[in-house]
């Protein structure tokens, strides 16, 4: 039996590390801050890390069985890719390049609807003890916490505000001269049935409770994004930090860093939970039971499915097109935009 602490209250979840200066950058006030050495300190993370540890654990010692893993080459490079986010920019077309780090932004910002999600009683729905996990935790903290963590909190700016600062201090206040509505619209933003709560059909059985099917399925699909977003974060870090291509010395991409590592607890709770629900026994309505592996795996492949099917699609469809909407503005578009398409790699060119 561990003896690491595995019921934590709501509070502990939220609650900050000691940090001896905040995160404030483009005269923003942002979440997280810098320890006694300087090193940067993810927000609410002071009991969170530990509990993700323990629960872990624990789901190994009760089942033998290890975390699910996600691996990140399931999923292609960026795109575009860092060489053509370069021939962009040193071609006198950023404007891609900032509707990127805006929709990467905006999506963040539609992370934080995992707060909405009303767990309820989670036991009535497991043949196993459910107590001291992460599943008994998501509806007392850990969505609260992941909710935040995107969209910010009170005073302190989130990953939505943090991508649009980093898009500030690159392109230096780019939003005076883009219009940032116009360029959501094209990208499909706004539009009836699009984005995360967008209304999904039902996979599992009947008599398993639709609200469990809701909240494992958009669980699958944030760690799904979540993962995928390591990708962006290597991709914006590498071109964001070139002094040389765009403004700031660095601290764009400083920001980047950061917002990656808030992003490793997301990736951490979101598995550990899934993988406490895929070994656990499902119990249906009328008292049936279900094996947690099939419900999850069904969930799963429906999700990396559309991940990387039409979800893949419609981001290269949003990209390509304000990549084409500003080369062709542009006196000698058409060879930017054809230098563009030779720059693109294996993957994306076999696409
Ligand atoms: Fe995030
Ligand atoms: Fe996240």
């Amino acid at each position: 039996m561990t003896m690491d602490q595995v019921t934590f209250t709501e509070a502990e979840l939220l609650l900050d590390h000691d940090m001896a200066e905040p995160l404030i950058e483009g005269g923003v006030r942002c979440h997280g801050g810098f320890d006694d050495a300087g090193a940067y300190v993810s927000p609410r993370t002071k009991f969170r890390v530990p509990a993700i540890e323990a629960w872990q654990a624990q789901n190994a010692e009760t089942f033998g069985t290890e975390v699910i893993h996600v691996p990140l080459d399931t999923w292609p490079e960026h795109m575009p890719n860092v060489a053509q986010a370069r021939h962009l920019i040193s071609s006198g077309v950023p404007e891609p390049l900032i509707a990127t780090l805006t929709r990467i932004g905006t999506v963040e910002g539609f992370g934080a609807n995992i707060r909405l999600l009303q767990p309820g009683d989670m036991q009535q729905h497991f043949d196993e003890d459910i107590r001291g996990t992460a599943i008994d935790h998501l509806g007392t903290g850990l969505f609260e916490a992941h909710g935040r963590d995107e969209a910010g909190w009170e005073e302190e700016a989130g990953h939505k505000d943090m991508w649009f600062a980093a898009r500030d201090i690159a392109f230096e206040s780019p939003t005076a001269n883009v219009d940032i509505d116009a360029m959501l619209a094209r990208m499909g933003f706004g539009q009836p049935g699009s984005g995360p709560g967008a209304e999904v059909a039902r996979a599992l059985p009947d008599d398993i409770d639709v609200n469990l099917e809701l909240i494992a399925n958009l669980m699958i699909r944030v760690l799904f994004i979540e993962v995928q977003a390591f990708h962006t974060f290597a991709w914006a870090e590498e071109w964001l930090s070139d002094r040389d291509l765009v403004a700031g010395d660095g601290r764009a991409a400083d920001l980047v860093s950061f917002i990656r590592a808030d992003e490793t607890p997301h990736v951490g709770y979101l598995k550990t939970a899934l993988t406490e629900m895929r070994d656990r026994t499902w119990i249906g309505t009328g008292g049936q039971r279900h094996r947690g592996v099939d419900m999850i795996g069904t969930l799963w492949q429906r999700g990396l499915d559309q991940s990387l099917g039409d979800g893949r699609l419609q981001t290269r469809k949003a990209v390509l097109g304000e990549v084409e909407h500003w080369c062709l503005e542009r006196p000698g578009g058409a060879d930017i935009l054809a230098e563009f398409h030779s720059l693109a790699g294996d993957q994306e060119a076999a696409a």
